[in-house]
């Protein structure tokens, strides 16, 4: 490598150490993060993770029989619900570096328990 491409790149990578660190992380996915940001941005950093990504750890399937409900609110299940059934992109409800709601909760009052924000 030439000396200026040495430079630009170490300036360009502790560009992207700084943002980084001034991010949010969640507790439940802290080891992901020594695993570096590609463990969830599989289309870079500049875009927002796939479903897929998040799918290389979770399962749909799993997840709605973990929110499962009874009776008059078995639709009201995140992971399997009366407009999306097990449709819906995780993205729509749950955020990493910043805080979110579930999408319902535009439209509906819900309670959600278990839901980190
Ligand atoms: C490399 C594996 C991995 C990837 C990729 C991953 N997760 Fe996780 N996630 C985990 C582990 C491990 C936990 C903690 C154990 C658990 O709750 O299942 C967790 C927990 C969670 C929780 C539960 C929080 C709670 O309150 O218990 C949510 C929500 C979550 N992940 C959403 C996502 C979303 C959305 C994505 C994609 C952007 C994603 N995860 C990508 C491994 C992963
Ligand atoms: C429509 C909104 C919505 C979508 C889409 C959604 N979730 Fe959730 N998720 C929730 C809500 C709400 C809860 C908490 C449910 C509760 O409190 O009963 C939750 C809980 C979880 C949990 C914790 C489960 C537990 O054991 O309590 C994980 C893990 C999770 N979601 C991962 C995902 C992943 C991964 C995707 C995409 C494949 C996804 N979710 C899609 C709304 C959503
Ligand atoms: C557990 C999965 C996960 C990991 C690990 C992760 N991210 Fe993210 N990232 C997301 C999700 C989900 C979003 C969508 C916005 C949000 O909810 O914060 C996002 C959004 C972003 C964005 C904004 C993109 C935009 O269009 O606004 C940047 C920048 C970013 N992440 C940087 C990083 C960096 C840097 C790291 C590593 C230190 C990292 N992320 C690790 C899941 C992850
Ligand atoms: C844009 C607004 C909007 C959003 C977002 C939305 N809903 Fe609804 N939902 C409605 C409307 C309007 C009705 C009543 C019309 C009908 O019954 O078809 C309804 C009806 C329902 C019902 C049956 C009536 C009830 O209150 O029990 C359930 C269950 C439900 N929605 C679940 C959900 C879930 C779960 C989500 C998130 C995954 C969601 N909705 C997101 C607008 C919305």
């Amino acid at each position: 490598m030439k000396p200026m491409t040495t430079l630009l790149v170490l300036v360009f990578s502790s560009v992207i150490a700084l943002s980084a660190q001034a991010r949010d992380k969640r507790d439940y996915h802290e080891a992901l993060y020594e695993e570096g940001c590609k463990s969830c941005h599989d289309q870079g950093l500049k875009n927002y993770p796939s479903d897929e990504s998040c799918l290389q750890c979770h399962d749909m399937g799993e997840l709605a029989e973990q929110t499962k409900r009874e009776g008059h609110e078995a639709k009201q299940n995140p992971h399997d619900s009366m407009h999306y059934g097990q449709e819906a992109p995780c993205m729509e409800c749950h955020g990493e570096h910043t805080k979110k709601q579930a999408i319902c909760m535009d439209c509906h009052n819900f309670n959600y328990p278990n839901f980190t924000k």
